[in-house]
Formats: structure tokens, C-alpha cells, sequence
């Protein structure tokens, strides 16, 4: 069954109890997953206290929030269907629910079904504007997507017409821009596998996979995006052929991961982008910062102010309901809760961001005296 197994077993164990000592270490991992079984990492400057203090709260964290929320739901998303479900659809999908904290040492805290795998949609788009500025350095990439919040929803058809490219790549047209970077000079097969490549490395999860069902199903209803590409393709701002394009930006958004696969990313890009598992670096440390900008100010589409100012962690959302989040040099967050507010964020796992950021002092303003991670803290 393997060490991975135990991982999962101990977390719903110490889940059950009052007191929590939930620090699991994921240098255990199962060998399935390719990477190397090792010891856990020497020197870790967590101590138990502040281990144990993180797991109370986020224990009561999880239960507080799992029975909240409902109320604030607008809709639900499913890949070929859009936004619109029917009642019996959306009941069954209030109940997963997922927390996932890994901090720099590789330690990970989790509560609900952080094992349960969903679409990673819109936050694919985080990792694969880094591969673009890896390609062709910030200049570059700047030429095809700028970095100025749009203030529109994400999937918006308005464009930086002074500069003609999209605001930013974490709103869709700019995510077009970006995978349109990655794939050109490429075949689709070769691109797609150093996207996945890359999504592996981040989330040291060899098994990440696009979900072909749910790859068809947006392929299916892709009538807007499609619109996106070969409107900007008239522009000039997109080259080659916006099918594969499409296809592929599709295909991002449709590799499965887990609540805990999302909490690796984010500490990996916590961690100056080396993964802090597997020690594997996935983006070069130059390029972490341009990364974080543009999550700290786009990542949350239209309330992506609100988000800094309330939260203030850089983050990005995804129409599935995931929110990956992070606290630089400190932490990687992933929320999972499927119900979603009128941006398309995941109601629950924003308010689970928030109170975490205000709880644990995270916010990248906050002053020394509010960190309880590093500092005294309440
Ligand atoms: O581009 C789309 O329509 C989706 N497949 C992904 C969108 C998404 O996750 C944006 N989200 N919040």
C-alpha cells in the first residue's frame, strides 16, 4: 500500500481528535508517484508547539466553515454544462471540501477531502506564464501580455488597446497569449508534455494527467474562448494556429489534481520555486517574483483588489473551486470547495483564505508583531 497511504491514514486519524498533531512529512512519499522515498528533512525550524497550534486551528477552521457558506453560493461549474446546474447537481456537490497547508520544511496540514482529484482550470494558468517567461524572458512576454489588473471578469473580450495585448495572463485572453508563447516553436505533443512536465514538478506529483472527459466536455462548450483567440489572432496578438492553442490552453485546465497537489504548487512558488518536497526546482527563482506580482494583483479576476487588501496573499482561483495560495518564504495554501460566488471564486475557500491570513497574521502587509507563523503571534 505504501508509505503514501499511511500519509492519508494519519491525517483522518489525527483529524478525530481534539488535540491535532498533524505534522505529516511529504518527503515520505510513495515511490508510485516517482519520486524517492527519503528520511524527513534534518534541521526543520518548526517546533512542535507552533506545529501543534497551526493544526488546532485548522482543524476548527475546517469544521466551522463546512457547515457555512451555503447561503452565499451563486452557482456551481461543470466542464460542458457552464454555470447554470440543476438543484439535485448542486446538493451533491456542496459537500467536498478540502484544506492543505505544506510549510517550507515539506510538512503538510490537512483537513476534509484533500485527497479528492477536480479540474485545475484557471490556476493552470499561474504555472504556465512562468513556463512562457522561462522561454522567452520577461521582455518578451511582456510584449504579448501585460500585467495590469483588467478589472473585467475573467473571461472578458476587452483588450489593452494601447499596448494591443491582454491585461495580464491570469485573465483568459492572456492565458491564450501565454500557452499561444509556450506552444509556438513547439509541436502540441511536445508542449503539452512540458506543461504537464512542469505541473508534475511543481506539485511533485508524477501522476498528474489531463482528465480527458473533462478536456471534451470544455472543448465542447469552448465557443467563448475560441471567439477570444481568433479575435486576437485578427489583432495580431496571438500566431499560428488558435486551435492548438485552444486545445492545449484546454488541456491545462483539465489536468486533474488534489486539494494537496495544490498546496505543494503554492509552496513550491513559496519556496523561490523549488519544490520543497522533492527539492526539484520548477521555476527559476528570478521568475517567482513576476509570478507572485501577477497573482497578488490579477489572480482573483474582478476581486482581485478586494483580495489584496482583505487577504493579501498572492493567489489564484479556479472555476472547479480551488484556491491556491501564497505566503512567501513561509507557506502554500490549497482550498478546495466547489460553490462559487459571482466572480467565480470558491465562496468557501476564500473565507477559509481569509480567516487563515488573518488568524495566522499572513497578510503581506501585516506587521511583525501579527505573525503567529514566524513571530509571537495570538
Ligand atoms: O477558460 C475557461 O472557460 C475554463 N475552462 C477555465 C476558467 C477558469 O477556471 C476561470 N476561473 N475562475
Amino acid at each position: 500500500m505504501g508509505l503514501l497511504f499511511y500519509l492519508y491514514l494519519s491525517a483522518s486519524i489525527v483529524l478525530m481528535g481534539e488535540e491535532v498533531n498533524a505534522a505529516i512529512h511529504l518527503r515520505s512519499w510513495d515511490t508510485r508517484n516517482g519520486l524517492k522515498v527519503s528520511s524527513r528533512k534534518k534541521g526543520s525550524n518548526a517546533n512542535p508547539e507552533i506545529r501543534q497550534r497551526i493544526s488546532r486551528r485548522l482543524e476548527e477552521l475546517y469544521r466551522r466553515h463546512l457547515s457555512r457558506h451555503d447561503e452565499e453560493v451563486v452557482s456551481f461549474y461543470e466542464p460542458g454544462v457552464g454555470y447554470n446546474k440543476p438543484k439535485q447537481f448542486v446538493e451533491a456537490e456542496q459537500k467536498p471540501f478540502a484544506i492543505s497547508l505544506v510549510t517550507m520544511d515539506g510538512e503538510v496540514f490537512q483537513a476534509g477531502d484533500y485527497n479528492l482529484p477536480f479540474a485545475l482550470q484557471s490556476i493552470s494558468k499561474v504555472f504556465v506564464y512562468g513556463l512562457a517567461l522561462e522561454d522567452y524572458g520577461r521582455d518578451h512576454v511582456l510584449e504579448r501580455v501585460g500585467v495590469e489588473p483588467s478589472g473585467d471578469a475573467f473571461n472578458s473580450i476587452v483588450f489593452d488597446e494601447r499596448n494591443n495585448r491582454p491585461f495580464n495572463p491570469m485573465v483568459n485572453a492572456g492565458a491564450l497569449a501565454t500557452t499561444n508563447l509556450v506552444v509556438s516553436g513547439d509541436t502540441a505533443e511536445q508542449a503539452l508534455k512540458r506543461i504537464l512536465g512542469i505541473l508534475r514538478r511543481y506539485a511533485g506529483n508524477w501522476s498528474l494527467e489531463v482528465n480527458e472527459v473533462t478536456f471534451e466536455a470544455e472543448m465542447r462548450t469552448a465557443d467563448r474562448n475560441r471567439a477570444t483567440a481568433y479575435l486576437m489572432r485578427s489583432d495580431g496578438m496571438l500566431g499560428g494556429d488558435v486551435e492548438t492553442t485552444l486545445a492545449l490552453y484546454l488541456q491545462q485546465c483539465s489536468v486533474s489534481v488534489t486539494c494537496q497537489d495544490l498546496a505543494l504548487m503554492a509552496a513550491t512558488l513559496a519556496n523561490g520555486g523549488a519544490n520543497p518536497a522533492t527539492g526539484e526546482q520548477a521555476l527559476a527563482p528570478r521568475y517567482v517574483r513576476d509570478v507572485l506580482s501577477v497573482m497578488h494583483t490579477c489572480g482573483m479576476y474582478d476581486f482581485a483588489g478586494q483580495w489584496a487588501y482583505r487577504i493579501g496573499i498572492p493567489a489564484k482561483s479556479g472555476v472547479s473551486g480551488g484556491i491556491l495560495a501564497v505566503v512567501p518564504g513561509k507557506l502554500g495554501i490549497g482550498v478546495f470547495s466547489p460553490g462559487l460566488d459571482a466572480y467565480g471564486n470558491s465562496v468557501r475557500s476564500t473565507a477559509v483564505c481569509e480567516e487563515i491570513s488573518e488568524r495566522l497574521g499572513l497578510h503581506i502587509f501585516a506587521g511583525a508583531g501579527e505573525d503567529a507563523l514566524l513571530g509571537p503571534g495570538t
